[in-house]
Formats: C-alpha cells, sequence, structure tokens
C-alpha cells in the first residue's frame, strides 16, 4: 500500500482510478485490513465488504423459462405497405408508415426449459423477443421460432412447464414426463411433430424463422380492427438440425448459436429477417375448420398470404450481456397506438405472466434500466419502489402535484389520435375450452410438408424418447400420429415396436442417432 499523499492525490484524478462504489479511491485491493500481516480481519473493512456483499448479490433470478438466450441491437425499417397496399388501410402505428422509418430494436434469442448455461443443441422451441424502441413508446413482439405452440390456454402453462423441465426429485428432464402431458393434451401434438423433427433443433439463431404466434390486432385511424399475426423471415435462408448433427455439435461446443450471432455482428456480416403479416377480417370466421384465435394452428398461407411490412438489422453486439441480455424485460402487454390485443386466451394469460415475473426477476423499477426503457420522454405519477434512480417528471412540473386529475397543475390526460377501438363483447361466463379443435390436422400437413429426411429424423427422435415411455403413454401418441396421418402413426408404431423398453426408467430428451441432413438442407421460405 502506498503511504506517498501526493501519489494518492494523483490516483483520483486519473481516469482509471479504481474506486469502490461511494466514489473513495481504492489504495489496496490486494489485501484485507487485519492485524498484523496473518490476520485476524477487522469488521471495519468497508471497502472488502462493500466488494464482497456486492458479488454475494451478482445474479439475479434467472428467467423462469427461456433462460438461456442471446442479444443484439439494431433497427427495423418500414416498407410503408403490407403487400400492395398502404399500411395505413389497416393500422395506423407509427412505426410502419412511412417507407424507410427506422425505428432501433433490441432483440433477445432464446431456448426455452433449460438454465442459463445450458447447450445451445438442444431439442426446444427457440424465443425470438424484439422490442421496438418507438416514438410512442415501446412494442415488444415476444414470439417462437416455430409459429405455434404447445397449448391453447394460458391455464395450462405452469404445469406444461413443470412436465417439461427437469424432475422435481431427480433434476433431469424426463421424456416421459414430457410426454405424459403431451398424451393428455392432444392441441400441443402439432407442436411436437415440429419439435421432433429437425425444426426443433435450429441450426444458429440467424437462420431461424420468427413468430408473434399469438393472435393480435391492427386497428387503423377509423378504429376498425383486423387480426393479424407477424412472421419474421431470416434473408440468410433457414437450417436446422438433425438429432445426430447437433450431437456432434454439442461434443465440442455448448455456445455455438451465442458464437455465431456475435461473430457474425462482429464482422459485419449483420443478419437480417423480413417482417410480414397475415391479416383476417376480425370475427369467429365459422368458415375454417380451426379457431382464428388457437395458436397452436397456423393459417393457411394460400387463404392468408404473408405480406411483407418491414426489415430488421441487427448491426451492433451489446456491451455488456448482463446490463442488456440479462436485464432486459419483454412482455406481450407492451403495445402501441395502433396495435391491439385480441381475444386469444394465451395472449391474455401472458400479458399478466410478463411484468408480474419482471417485478420480481429484475424489481419493481425494471422500466427505469436503459435497456428497458423507452427511446421517448417518460412522464407519469408513479415514484418510489426498490431501486427507483430517477424522478419521472416533466421539466417545470409542480413535485407538489404527483396525481391527476388536478385544478392546480400536474400532468394531464394524452388526446387520443385516431378512434378507439372498441369491440363489443358478450356471453356467459364459462370453463369451456373453444370449439373447432381440430388437434392433429394440421400436424398431418406438416408431417406431409416435411422432407424425408426431416420426417425420419422426426420418427427417430420420438421412437428413441417414447421408447421408455409407460405403455399407455405410447399407445395414446401413436393414436395420435395416426389419426394425423396413416403413414407416420404406422412408422411411428413400428418403431416403437422395433424398439426394447429395457434401460433406463428415466430418459432424458435429445442425445440419441438421427439421420443425416442432406448438406443443401439451407432452406428459403415459409
Ligand atoms: C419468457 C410466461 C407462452 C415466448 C417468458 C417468461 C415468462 C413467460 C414468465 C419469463 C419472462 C422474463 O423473466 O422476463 C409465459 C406464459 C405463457 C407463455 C404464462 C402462456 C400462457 C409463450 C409463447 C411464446 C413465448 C406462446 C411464443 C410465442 C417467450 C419468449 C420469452 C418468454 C421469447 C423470453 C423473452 C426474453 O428473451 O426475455 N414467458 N409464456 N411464451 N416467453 Fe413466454
Amino acid at each position: 500500500m502506498s503511504d506517498d499523499l501526493s501519489n494518492n492525490k494523483l490516483n483520483e484524478e486519473q481516469e482509471d482510478t479504481l474506486t469502490n462504489r461511494q466514489g473513495h479511491p481504492v489504495t489496496n485491493n490486494q489485501n484485507l485490513r487485519t492485524v498484523g500481516n496473518r490476520g485476524p480481519a477487522v469488521l471495519e473493512n468497508y471497502d472488502f465488504l462493500e466488494k464482497i456483499s456486492h458479488f454475494d448479490r451478482e445474479r439475479i433470478p434467472e428467467r423462469v423459462v427461456h433462460a438461456r438466450g442471446a442479444g443484439a441491437h439494431g433497427y427495423f425499417q418500414a416498407y410503408g405497405t403490407v403487400g400492395d397496399e398502404p399500411v395505413s388501410k389497416y393500422t395506423r402505428a407509427k412505426l410502419f408508415q412511412e417507407k424507410g422509418k427506422q425505428t432501433p430494436v433490441f432483440v433477445r434469442f432464446s431456448s426455452v426449459i433449460h438454465g442459463g448455461h445450458s447447450p445451445e443443441t438442444l431439442r426446444d422451441p427457440r424465443g425470438f423477443a424484439v422490442k421496438f424502441y418507438t416514438e410512442d413508446g415501446n412494442w415488444d413482439l415476444v414470439g417462437n421460432n416455430l409459429k405455434i405452440f404447445f397449448i391453447r390456454d394460458a391455464i395450462k402453462f405452469p404445469d406444461m412447464i413443470h412436465a417439461f423441465k427437469p424432475d422435481p426429485i431427480t433434476n433431469i428432464q424426463d421424456s416421459e414426463r414430457f410426454f405424459d402431458f403431451c398424451a393428455s393434451s392432444p392441441e400441443s401434438f402439432h407442436m411436437v411433430t415440429f419439435v421432433y423433427s429437425p425444426w426443433g433443433i435450429p441450426a444458429n439463431y440467424r437462420m431461424m424463422q420468427g413468430s408473434g404466434v399469438n393472435t393480435y390486432k391492427w386497428v387503423n385511424q377509423k378504429g376498425v380492427a383486423v387480426l393479424v399475426k407477424y412472421h419474421w423471415e431470416p434473408k440468410q435462408g433457414i437450417k436446422n438440425l438433425t438429432q445426430q448433427e447437433a450431437s456432434e455439435i454439442q461434443g465440442t461446443s455448448f455456445n455455438h448459436a451465442t458464437q455465431d450471432l456475435y461473430d457474425a455482428i462482429k464482422e459485419g456480416d449483420y443478419p437480417e429477417w423480413e417482417l410480414l403479416v397475415q391479416i383476417m377480417s376480425d370475427d369467429e370466421h365459422s368458415e375454417l375448420d380451426f379457431d382464428p384465435l388457437d395458436d397452436t394452428k397456423l393459417w393457411p398461407e394460400d387463404q392468408f398470404p404473408w405480406l411483407p411490412v418491414g426489415k430488421m438489422t441487427l448491426n451492433k453486439n451489446p456491451e455488456d450481456y448482463f446490463t442488456e441480455v440479462e436485464q432486459v424485460a419483454f412482455g406481450t402487454g407492451v403495445l402501441v397506438d395502433g396495435l391491439d390485443f385480441s381475444d386469444d386466451k394465451m395472449l391474455q394469460g401472458r400479458t399478466f405472466s410478463y411484468s408480474d415475473t419482471q417485478r420480481h426477476r429484475v424489481g419493481a423499477n425494471y422500466l427505469q434500466l436503459p435497456i428497458n426503457s423507452p427511446k421517448k420522454r417518460v412522464v407519469t405519477n408513479q415514484n418510489g419502489g426498490q431501486m427507483q434512480y430517477k424522478l419521472d417528471r416533466a421539466p417545470g412540473q409542480n413535485p407538489h402535484i404527483n396525481y391527476e386529475p388536478s385544478i392546480l397543475g400536474g400532468l394531464k390526460e394524452a388526446v387520443q389520435d385516431g378512434i378507439e377501438h372498441t369491440p363489443y363483447i358478450e356471453g356467459n361466463l364459462v370453463r369451456e375450452s373453444i370449439d373447432r379443435q381440430s388437434n392433429t390436422k394440421q400436424a398431418g400437413e406438416t408431417y406431409r410438408m416435411f422432407e424425408e429426411w426431416e420426417r425420419a429424423d422426426l420418427i427417430s427422435n420420438l421412437v428413441s424418447d417414447l421408447s421408455s415411455c409407460d405403455q399407455r403413454i405410447q399407445d395414446k401418441m401413436i393414436a395420435l400420429a395416426e389419426e394425423a396421418d396413416e403413414e407416420y402413426g404406422r412408422r411411428l408404431r413400428e418403431g416403437l415396436a422395433q424398439t426394447s423398453t429395457k434401460g433406463s426408467s428415466q430418459k432424458p430428451l435429445g442425445n440419441r442417432d438421427g439421420n443425416k441432413a442432406p448438406d443443401e438442407a439451407v432452406k428459403k421460405g415459409h
């Protein structure tokens, strides 16, 4: 330790001088303050106590789902049109209106089930969450890469995640628990068909699609709404992995997708996605054999074409993983004027869950963090709470009037721009599932849409994970596959018949041999 005061003074003046969080220069970062150089240490070691107690709190709870992720900054550029029409016909959302208009974005890609450092080769849907920092405040589009989901009612989500996550006793993911839930929730069969095919292991984050999955609304200046689904199409093409390819990658790296994204951006090879929408008139569509609010269904492309509305480019890596990627908070409730909710029951359940978990995960003032805060002024009467560090006040605002309305001053309500969308709703309060469930039809269509190597990998993966499951679960899964497509069911039945059920009673998902994908596995298109 230096006892030279002038040297200390010099230190204080230098920009790289180490300080503690009180701004005190740290003159000795190597030794505790002790009685003699062999100890014991004294409790007055403020620098040490501050340093170690901050370290003890370096982690926040990881996301209950989607803990493993990677992020990047970029921008969205609007086309001003939706297909051949002006976008204003359907939505007044400002970010879409003008051709060439740019809106900054932050994107976080993720896997769903395992923890923050789990391998990125695991079979799992991938999260695709985009925060648009628009002039009207933030818009979050929180989606996945597979365009559909396992369930259609939010009340089933905690059970589904419990079944998919590791067993509460062994802490090992167990395919029997996974298929037990899926066999008993036939609406999941379409998603299971995607997840067990190579589409369940995208080659990396740059070469996968994204989708809002749930049905939203667009609202125009007259307050007229349409139903809308969002999709991201990668300009890099789509590439998925067979189980065998994924296992080979996992043998050498469990961070390959994060590395791929980081390196591409660092090297200036900026990934791009086009944003496309499917539009339906805002009604129940009794002519369809499925409900447009059912997120286990694809909207047929021939009837509801994918219409381009803009393009996203990712061109900047995060400066700090924790500050940006870990603390970023997306939610389906975060919409701007011109965008609205549909009655999709999953969307409505999700909308409560995200901000609720973020108040717990990040803290009550999570929206004040730079990554979450809109890039426009924020002026509210909300105040206080753990870790508030600034006031969201208007310049010159009377600090005594922290309420509204007031005749003495304070903040005023905004003026509504455009006519509000006010849908008429009536009906009995019930606990019932929707009509038109059509649980397996689209799974059959998806099976037939796959190329042969994808079908072979799907069957091999299903056989491998189902073989250790209770016979009743196997029978139910075979019945669902037969209902979807005769060949799908037959191949699954034959595959399982050939497999011995001996061996471990508990089997992790994945780690099986699959079929090799052809080299031309890079795809374009929807
Ligand atoms: C993350 C709940 C369905 C996509 C999360 C988180 C929760 C959650 C609590 C953690 C958020 C955080 O800690 O910041 C739910 C519930 C659902 C549901 C209750 C159904 C009722 C879905 C669906 C999708 C999806 C259908 C895909 C369309 C995501 C994504 C993330 C996420 C991408 C990670 C966001 C990020 O990168 O920070 N979800 N989720 N979720 N969810 Fe969901």
